[in-house]
């Protein structure tokens, strides 16, 4: 069996943990082990002297691409929560896992207004206030992906078919690749 690598992109508060944490239970329980590289914590250990530059967040996406791709060579199992805004980093990533196996880019498309609202850690309150510079969608860009297999607006989706649309995503489903 190959290996896949799905990589979660979108804005803070998009949805990327709220559903890699629902779709990681799901494939465990199942009996599929699961890498997870979420950007909060790859960045207290992997990427822990890293800012937020664009340089920084650039080869923060290629460590992690690198490791998804280890991960894949091997046939296994690995889910990104990343916000990777900019396009060429992601496409490294996807370079990095295709060498060995396949990539699922999804695109989590919950809009601004919406994330802001939510404002889960407090982070767009500070950001707004000056408080956190280069803020991706208050004062640093999120270029949208050009060629997402998937794209979900957590706004208007429910969790549980958002999962179901990764799952199928990662199976395969509509290839026409054996
Ligand atoms: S990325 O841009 O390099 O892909 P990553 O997903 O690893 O970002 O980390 C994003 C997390 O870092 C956010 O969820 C948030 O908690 C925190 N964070 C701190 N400063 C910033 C900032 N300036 N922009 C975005 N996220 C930030």
């Amino acid at each position: 069996m190959s290996g896949v690598a799905v990589l979660l992109t979108g804005l803070s508060g998009a949805g990327k943990s709220t559903i890699t944490d629902a779709l990681v239970a799901e494939l465990e329980a199942g009996g599929t082990p699961v890498t997870v590289l979420d950007g909060d914590v790859v960045r207290t250990h992997l990427s822990s002297e890293l800012g937020f530059s664009r340089a920084d967040r650039d080869l923060n996406i290629r460590r992690i691409g690198w490791v998804a791709g280890e991960v894949v060579k091997h046939g296994g199992t690995a889910v990104i929560a990343a916000i990777a805004p900019f396009e060429e980093a992601r496409e490294q990533a996807r370079a990095l896992v295709e060498a060995h196996g396949r990539f699922v880019l999804v695109h989590l498309s919950t809009p601004l207004e919406v994330c802001e609202a939510r404002d889960v850690k407090g982070l767009y309150a500070k950001a707004r206030a000056g408080e956190i510079p280069t803020f991706t969608g208050v004062s640093d860009p999120y270029e949208e992906p050009v060629r997402a297999e998937l794209r979900i607006d957590t706004s208007v989706v429910p969790l549980p078919e958002a999962v179901a649309q990764v799952r199928a995503a990662m199976a395969g489903v509509g290839d026409s690749t054996p």
